[in-house]
């Protein structure tokens, strides 16, 4: 059964994004979905085929960095849309204090991993073993993801997430994605 790309269109008009951007933004995203795709339909046939030497190995390595392209863009635009601050006294903001002291030390602490020289993602990880609340920074999309945690907030901080609108000022595409960050999908997220 072959991923579908996920319609985001409804967040075309949010305020500090372009539909230029956005739009981009989904091309990219959908071209993960088919490469996701288009790896694993290469790697059932080599395998059919018994084909599964050095080219199996390579496509197969390939599979995580196109799978997490696509799964965190899905969970990135999904995050979008919203127009409230997150409520302190909501289950995720009473479990944001509860782990870094404050809701706002959290949101110190992921912006500040946004504000890291690179590129890559920003994830708010949920370690269900502990239900610990935890900040990560993913260089490249299948490198760096904690095993056995949920993402509950994922930014997106490659360049073209934001040099369309804000050229090199990230910390000003980070305030605008927090404006419009739809915190009761995030909390959903959560276990
Ligand atoms: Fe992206």
């Amino acid at each position: 059964m072959a991923y579908e790309a996920k319609d985001f269109s409804n967040l075309l008009g949010m305020e500090g994004f372009s539909d230029t951007l956005l739009n981009n933004h989904f091309t990219l995203y959908k071209g993960y979905v088919t490469n996701t795709n288009k790896a694993l339909e290469l790697l059932a046939s080599m395998l059919k085929e018994d084909k599964v030497g050095y080219e199996y190995g390579e496509v197969k390595r390939r599979l995580g960095w196109e799978f997490n392209g696509m799964r965190l863009h899905e969970l990135y635009f999904g995050n979008l849309g919203g127009k409230a601050p997150i409520d302190k006294n909501s289950t995720l903001g009473k479990k944001m204090a509860g782990d870094f002291g404050s809701c706002e030390a959290w949101e110190k602490d992921f912006k500040s991993v946004g504000a890291m020289r690179g590129i890559g993602w920003v994830a708010l990880y949920q370690d269900t073993t502990s239900g610990r609340l935890i900040n990560f920074w993913i260089n490249e999309h299948d490198v760096g993801n904690p095993a056995g945690c949920v993402p509950i907030l994922i930014m997106d901080v490659f360049e073209h997430a934001f040099i369309t609108d804000y050229g090199l000022k990230k910390a000003d595409y980070i305030a605008a994605f927090f404006k419009n960050v739809d915190w009761k999908a995030v909390q959903n997220r959560m276990k």
